[in-house]
């Protein structure tokens, strides 16, 4: 794993959170290829890419959402929107993410668009996850784990969660783009990410979990009080 710290600073100190979002969604430009279809993430460090993306729209062919809320942030500014169907390859992919360990895996689905966020980032060549410094987590479980389940097998998925020593917590009024509910799971400590995704990819009635550990990201943009940090993971090629 290479990880090079670039300490060019970003002309203020201390920023609050937001500034720090929004300088690493700026940084991750330098990242667009000339003429791609890119895939764009969701959430708010993600809103703050997508108004930088508008300043250069001329340069790409469109993108491809995660979300409902992204497309419709991205048809609003203009972006041309693509179906995955439709797309032979998605070049980039630009997301954020709740937690990050320094092996560029990533907790997501606070916002819940997890599975299709898991989607395109599986279907892009390259994952390029923005954050800024407060989500780095040594051992992930501190931010619960989203889970998003099939509704009838709401109550069997969470009772095999427990005998996983999970705590689900059924998230109230919220139903994904897809038609499903979310288990947020709390009082984890995952000493082993990928096989923990692995072992919830097999209860049947799960649709996804927001572990993105067995296919991290490829590189982590990560924006500090003192510059960007940038995190390439080497097996990613
Ligand atoms: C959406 O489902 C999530 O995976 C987001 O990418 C993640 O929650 C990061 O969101 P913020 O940029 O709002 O912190």
């Amino acid at each position: 794993m290479d990880i090079y710290f670039i300490f060019e600073k970003w002309g203020k100190e201390h920023m609050t959170q937001d500034e720090l979002k929004k300088n690493v969604a700026k940084a991750a430009l330098e990242y667009i290829p000339e003429n791609a279809i890119i895939g764009v993430g969701t959430g708010s460090t993600v809103n703050y890419f997508i108004d930088f993306l508008a300043t250069i729209k001329y340069k790409i062919q469109g993108a491809v959402a995660s979300s409902k809320a992204t497309e419709a942030r991205l048809k609003s500014l203009g972006i041309p929107i693509f179906d995955l169907n439709t797309v032979s390859e998605v070049e980039i992919t630009i997301d954020s993410a709740d937690a990050y360990n320094p092996y560029c895996q990533l907790v997501k689905g606070g916002g819940g668009a997890l599975t299709r966020e898991k989607i395109l980032a599986a279907a892009s060549h390259t994952f390029l996850c923005i954050v800024d410094e407060s989500k780095e987590t040594k051992i992930f479980g501190t931010f619960p784990i989203p889970i998003e389940v099939i509704p009838m097998a709401r109550s069997f998925v969470a009772r095999e969660i427990v005998k996983l020593e999970g705590n689900p917590v059924y998230r109230p009024n919220f139903i994904t783009d897809n038609g499903n509910i979310i288990l947020d799971v709390h009082h984890w400590v995952i000493a082993e990410p990928i096989k923990l995704e692995r072992t919830l990819n097999n209860i049947p009635g799960v649709v996804c979990n927001g572990l993105f550990a067995d296919k991290p990201a490829d590189t982590l943009l990560i924006s500090t009080q003192q510059g960007l940090k940038i995190i390439k993971n080497k097996l990613s090629g």
